[in-house]
């Protein structure tokens, strides 16, 4: 039997008090509905379809559009005139599994679960909340059988006692799922089109309505504002940092790290306070990543060590490099094994051959760095020349003196010494030393003459 997902995301999200729709907001560097989306997908699901209202065209544009069916929702009429909107093109005889496209933390697994307890009739997910204010409350019988849901603002007094609530998803077969929807009134509190009456109307039917209650309220709890989205967020993070210890990686302080994305790590890798990796990160074992870094699509070789305040974007790193503190590394910079980046030094696109040193504030950009080759203070390759990028070649074993310039297009032969202080406009031959710089002078005693 073929599962489909319905995610409800046509809601606008007022108290997020944004101009972005709620669920593009995001939750470690993805949108909330990309969560959910992932988590249908790794069930798996035959089908998703997302039902937007509110900003919709945005929502779908924010989106990779994989295979989703978007399915409009002009009016927000409740979460049961959603799911009616979706169901028209799923077969009676298909699971359905209505998920929210705020409710970011939900772990396959749990949607598997339900799915099992949805064979014959609609399950839905409930949880324990010591607060339970605002949510739909479940009904159950004396013998403990699920008997129906009751909206916060239709409930009693005594109703708004029960602690086991809603999550909002559910699991049902389409067929009863269409049924039980078009007896659906909007006769409440809310006038709304409610997606929970079908559990009453399943039940009355005889259909045997189960709750799978979850214990983990922070895996089913949806966003409303930005104070719950900071909570999951951490929750998420905490959860990365547990995955990442457990594989042999010391934190700092497990709360003061970031993912956003996936980052693989080796045995006793070391992370510092306050990193944030995003894209893809891998960190071979005994990698050492000081505190206020950024990785963002880099690998690290083994045993290399990135100092404080770097921040490394596309970026390949090979075995017992040293970089920073303050380096700056943009796409396309490869360092080699046993190489050294200082601070104040930005690259771009270029490579820095074994055991070769950048160590203090220098530019290199377009620019291809040999072996065992030492770039001084201040160093800047000139690669842009107002129109285009024209690129440097530093052969292996070149000692380039503090405070040069490089106007590429230019070639610097293996074995040559740059003096500083050199602009260098033209090829330069290998093993040649090669200055520009004017004469020094000097005039005795002038400056005790100033003074007087
Ligand atoms: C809903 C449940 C409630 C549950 C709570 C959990 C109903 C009637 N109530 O209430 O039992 O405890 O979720 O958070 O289902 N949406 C649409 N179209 C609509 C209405 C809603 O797409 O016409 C989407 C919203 O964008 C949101 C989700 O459905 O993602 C839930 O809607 P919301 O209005 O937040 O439902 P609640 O009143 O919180
Ligand atoms: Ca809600």
């Amino acid at each position: 039997m073929s599962i489909h997902a319905i995610i409800l995301a046509a809601g606008q999200g007022t108290r997020m008090r944004s101009s972005l729709p709620k669920v593009l907001h995001r939750l470690a560097g993805r949108p909330m509905l990309q969560h959910v989306l992932d988590a249908a997908a790794a069930v798996p699901v035959k089908m998703q379809h997302v039902v937007i209202g509110h900003a919709g065209d945005a929502v779908r544009g924010a989106i990779p559009d994989a295979g989703i069916r978007w399915v409009e929702q002009q009016q927000q009429l409740g979460t049961g005139h959603a799911v009616m909107r979706a169901l028209p093109s799923i077969p009676d005889d298909e699971q359905v599994l209505v998920l929210y496209g705020d409710v970011p933390l939900v772990q396959p697994e749990t949607l598997r679960l339900l799915l099992a307890a949805a064979a014959d009739a609609p399950a839905l997910l409930s949880v324990n909340l010591p607060d339970p204010t605002g949510y739909g409350r479940i009904l159950r019988s004396a013998d403990g059988e699920v008997e129906g849901i009751v909206e916060h603002k239709d409930a009693t007094a005594e109703q708004r006692r029960i602690s086991e609530v809603n999550s909002g998803l559910m699991a049902a077969p389409a067929g009863v799922l269409r049924r039980c929807l078009a007896r659906c009134g909007n006769d409440n509190a809310q006038g709304e089109y409610y997606l929970t009456d079908i559990v009453a109307l399943a039940v009355r039917e005889g259909l045997p309505v189960q709750a799978v209650v979850s214990a983990n309220a922070d895996e089913v709890a949806g966003v409303n504002d930005r104070r719950q989205l900071a909570h999951l967020e951490r929750v998420f993070q905490r959860t990365e940092a547990d995955r990442l210890m457990a594989a042999g990686v010391t934190l700092a302080d497990p709360a003061r790290i970031d993912i956003r994305g996936a980052l693989d790590c080796g045995q006793d890798v070391l992370i510092d306070i306050n990193c944030v990796f995003e894209g893809s990160v891998s960190l071979a074992p005994g990698v050492q990543i000081g505190p206020n870094c950024v990785l963002r699509d880099t690998r690290v070789g083994a045993g290399s060590v990135i100092e404080a305040n770097s921040l490394l974007d596309g970026t390949t790193v090979g075995e017992a490099v040293q970089v920073g503190p303050f380096a700056r590394l943009r796409p396309g910079t490869v360092l080699a094994d046993a190489s050294k980046v200082g601070n104040f030094v930005e690259i771009k696109q270029a490579s820095l051959g074994k055991g070769s040193k950048a160590n203090h504030l220098s530019y290199i950009g377009d620019a291809t760095i040999g072996n065992g080759v030492n770039i001084g203070a201040g160093t800047i390759t000139c690669n842009y020349d107002g129109k285009h990028k024209h690129s440097t070649v530093i052969e292996d074993r070149v000692f380039i003196g503090s405070d040069t310039q490089l106007v590429a297009p230019v070639t610097v032969g293996a074995g040559a010494v740059v003096g500083a202080g050199t602009t260098v406009t033209r090829d330069v031959a290998a093993d040649s030393l090669v200055t520009s710089r004017v004469d020094q002078a000097e005039v005795p005693g002038w400056a005790k003459r100033r003074r007087g």
